[in-house]
């Protein structure tokens, strides 16, 4: 299985050792694309709108791109995160940002409909929700149609500084996560994703997009007629 992993944070802390622990319980013959936020996505979105015509116009392309072109390619990706602000870290926020235009609403990628995702973060003391949701929040709108989200509290500044029995739970529940995801099943399609598909083809048939590149987009792929991008050729 190809699975590409981005970590909101440059250092190896408790969210990159959850991710670690998960990957490491996936069996089977598995390539790892590895990214670490900012160090290879050091920018912030400008509000320029560029990639609205053509996504090379984005002034953060290049390094846009390597992450975009190995999620493409990926199975499974992963997205660790620690809370910050009871919100994904701002690096990782950035990239949501700087590829908006993978949403249903603008011109979603075929392959996002077959992915699964894991969602992953770590936090003091409240909730990891807010900083998971607002990653899953996105690859659903990218069409991602399975997306699993675990978090922990670890009461702690670094992995060092968690409890063993903190880290046994972590080890144990993605250890789980991981059986599942071993099975590498192919991902459905489910009703919410589907809906939220026909509403947006509706909109591009209605001439309510932001550019009509966008239109052109859904036409070429034929999502205007019958095609559907979760449908195996
Ligand atoms: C800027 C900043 C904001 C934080 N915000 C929260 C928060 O809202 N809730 C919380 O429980 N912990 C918060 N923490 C603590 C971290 O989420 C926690 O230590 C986490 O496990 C760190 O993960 P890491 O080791 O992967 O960096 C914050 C830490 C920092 C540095």
């Amino acid at each position: 299985m190809k699975i590409t992993i981005i970590h909101g944070q440059n250092h190896n802390g408790s969210s990159y050792q959850m991710g670690r622990l998960l990957v490491d319980q996936i069996s089977g013959e598995n390539e790892i694309t590895e990214f670490f936020l900012p160090r290879d996505l050091n920018h912030f979105c400008l509000g320029c709108y560029r990639c609205i015509e053509n996504d090379a116009d984005c002034p953060w392309h290049e390094q846009k791109q390597a992450i975009v072109d190995a999620m493409e390619a990926a199975n499974l990706l992963i997205f660790t995160t620690p809370t910050y602000c009871m919100a994904p870290s701002a690096p990782m926020k950035s990239l949501l940002d700087l590829t908006f235009t993978m949403w249903m609403a603008h011109r979603p990628r075929a392959s996002m409909f077959l992915k699964k995702a894991v969602v992953l973060s770590t936090s003091a003391g409240s909730s990891t929700a807010g900083a998971t949701k607002g990653i899953s929040k996105s690859l659903f709108f990218w069409g991602v149609p399975k997306i699993y989200r675990y978090g922990a509290s670890v009461q702690a500044m670094n992995w060092e500084g968690v409890k063993p029995k903190v880290k046994n739970k972590i080890t144990k529940d993605t250890g789980r996560l991981a059986k599942k995801l071993s099975k590498n099943t192919p991902p459905r399609a489910g009703i919410k994703t589907r809906f939220m598909f026909a509403v947006m083809a509706a909109m591009q048939k209605a001439n309510l997009s932001a550019s009509p590149v966008e239109k052109q987009h859904w036409q070429a792929q034929g999502w205007l007629d019958k095609a559907r991008p979760w449908k195996r050729a």
